[in-house]
């Protein structure tokens, strides 16, 4: 796990940080009716609640002590319809406040998901898959709460606070004071409240962090772990990790139980309070009964909302560390360029150029070094070399994964640099080693969910490849369901999947990276035929550690350690007796070992 990851998850949000708060409110903006109309709905019903303490003050003071008994009777319904109102009220505001929740969190999730997919392929070298699914979900669902509940139940709460101490005072200023008098020792026992909920609330995201990230690798790596027997020690690990996790926890519950029974201690002192000094008051008649029956009503309702706020300062305090961490995403600008004029590029006839370029992934340390070449129109070019020696980088920056330091490359005599990126990508299919299948059928699989293309054409590809033999056996044929990364299929099988996905996409480029190096012989002689079909017509890069496949090459080019070392034809490079006749030597007696048994 890298530092990086860590501090990350240690962001320790403000409750409030008007820079990020500016930004979140953006998100809203399209709704802001909706935002308007909630707030609205919330003074409304904000007063609603003070106003029936109100109300039955009226009803003992002026009726009850009275005997009006019809007075009382239309008291009774007021406070009734203040209820019902209240009831209605509260449904809407429910509705809308969880209407306009969810509208923002689409928005977000598609402005995450759409800006993920426009990263390099850089950024994800260096970020954790299981992060990034972090962002996009809990971290999305937090800022739910905020846009749901937080923004507008703060209002709420703030709303019913003023209202009941407008009441209180309009009814008895000394009374309001009195009732007041522990207003200090709430405000400094939820100041210490939170600072201590801060610290462990950060513990407990991070904990939360490790257990997940552990939980993810260990099922990506399951077979590993299985085969090396590590169940044990590794649930050892995790037994670790899972228990800093609960400790965080139990911490965190432990601040929770004391701080609210002392909410509820502090306010029932207040009851106390109203009762002694309030009831004295009564019985020198300078204070009437409905008054002080008013004030214990206000007093219950008058905590509740101030206890409701620190749970609200955690949402917003989760809201805002996830935001950060959301930002910090969309932030990221890690982005192959492309040109503000890119050239025209309909069609190409296939010609690639390789000028003294050189390439680093990371800074300076060059993995391809002065490397010059040159593809005719329809040729066939086969790369060698030995793992590392940087053939799938010369495919990387070729496809413009990757952007280059040094040099340039060019495709029918223009920079690629010049075009864009997807005009290039439209012209170049790719047959890599490990095949990606997603979920769906092998039809759409075949396509990449591309409908224009015919079902006759994918068919087609089908069978020229040699996939359409096995295809045709499924119970579903094309409509058959892949399961989770093809995992019911073989590797050959998908690899003659992926075949046909380039073919159907006719490109004038054809790159093969090591497409046959996982396959058994009889697939492998099923792709050979396949290959040479597919390479008619076409300029084509074929990367084969299988000598076999890339005898019959126009060219091959030679890398060693980052450079080209060698090229011509497997006659020439065989009489150079260099890199390749070594190469040539091992691959021959590896298969004579083969033949015999
Ligand atoms: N994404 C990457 N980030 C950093 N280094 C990489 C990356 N991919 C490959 N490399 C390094 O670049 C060198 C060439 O790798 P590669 O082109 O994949 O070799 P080959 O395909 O010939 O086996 C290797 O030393 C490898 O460690
Ligand atoms: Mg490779």
């Amino acid at each position: 796990m890298s530092n990086d990851y860590k501090s990350d998850e240690e962001i320790l949000g403000k409750a409030y940080d008007a820079r990020l708060m500016k930004r979140l409110l953006g998100y809203i903006k399209p709704y802001k009716k909706y935002v308007v109309f909630a707030i609205l709905l919330n003074i409304v019903v904000a007063a609603l609640g003070p106003v029936r303490p109100y109300l039955s003050k009226v009803a003992v003071d002026e009726y009850i002590a009275k005997s009006d008994y019809h007075g009382l009777m239309m008291v009774s319904v007021l406070i009734f319809a203040a209820l019902l109102l209240q009831s209605v009220i509260q449904y809407f505001l429910t509705y809308y406040t969880q209407y306009l929740g969810q509208k923002t969190i689409y928005d977000l999730r598609m402005q995450l998901f759409s800006h993920t997919q426009k990263l390099a392929l850089k950024f994800f070298d260096k970020t954790p898959i299981g992060r990034l699914v972090t962002r996009v979900t809990n971290d999305v669902e937090s800022l739910n709460q905020l846009f749901s509940s937080g923004i507008v139940m703060v209002f709420s709460d703030v709303f019913t606070i003023l209202w009941i101490l407008g009441f209180m005072f309009f009814m008895d200023v000394k009374l309001s004071l009195v009732t007041l008098a522990v207003l200090p020792i709430l405000i400094y026992g939820t100041f210490l409240f939170r600072k201590k909920v801060r610290g462990t609330y950060r513990d407990v995201r991070l904990h939360l962090a490790r257990l997940n990230s552990y939980m993810q690798e260990h099922i990506t790596g399951m077979n590993v772990v299985q085969i090396f027997r590590k169940e044990a020690t590794e649930e050892k690990k995790y037994a670790r990790i899972n228990a800093d996790h609960r400790d965080a926890n139990i911490r965190s519950i432990f601040y929770y139980a004391i701080f609210f029974p002392s909410v509820e201690l502090i306010s029932s002192i207040a009851i106390a309070m109203i009762i002694w000094y309030g009831g004295g008051e009564v019985v020198q008649s300078s204070l009437t009964i409905g008054v002080l029956f008013a004030f214990l009503q206000y007093t219950e309702m008058f905590f509740r909302p101030i206890r409701d706020l620190s749970e609200k300062y955690n949402i917003m305090q989760t809201a805002m560390a996830s935001s950060e961490r959301i930002f910090k995403l969309l932030d990221s600008d890690t982005f192959i360029a492309n040109p503000e004029n890119p050239v025209k590029f309909e069609r190409t006839n296939g010609e690639i150029e390789f000028k003294d370029v050189w390439f680093a992934y990371t800074e300076d340390e060059y993995v391809l070094k002065n490397i010059s070449f040159k593809i005719k129109p329809g040729e066939t070019v086969a790369i060698v070399g030995h793992t590392g020696a940087g053939k799938t980088s010369i495919i990387n920056i070729l496809t413009r994964f990757y952007d280059i330091q040094k040099g340039s490359i060019l495709v029918d005599g223009i920079d690629i640099r010049r075009l864009d990126k997807r005009d290039l990508r439209k012209h170049i299919s790719v047959v890599l080693q490990d095949v990606f299948l997603f979920s769906g059928d092998i039809k759409s699989n075949i396509s990449m969910s591309n409908d224009e293309i015919p079902l006759d054409k994918l068919r087609q590809a089908a069978s020229t490849v040699g996939a359409d033999k096995f295809i045709n056996v499924l119970p579903d044929k094309y409509d058959e369901v892949v399961k989770e990364r093809g995992a019911t299929l073989s590797v050959g099988q998908k690899q003659l999947i992926s075949f046909a996905r380039a073919l159907a996409y006719d490109p004038q480029i054809l790159i093969l990276d090591e497409a046959t190096s996982s396959v058994d012989t009889e697939t492998e002689l099923l792709i050979q035929t396949a290959i040479e079909k597919l390479l008619v017509g076409r300029t084509a890069i074929v990367i084969a550690h299988r000598l076999s496949t890339i005898q019959s090459a126009d060219k091959i080019i030679v890398m060693h350690k980052g450079e080209i070392r060698e090229t011509g034809n497997h006659q020439e490079l065989l009489a150079k007796r260099g890199i390749y006749f070594k190469l040539y030597q091992l691959q021959y007696k590896d298969q004579e070992l083969k033949r015999t048994p």
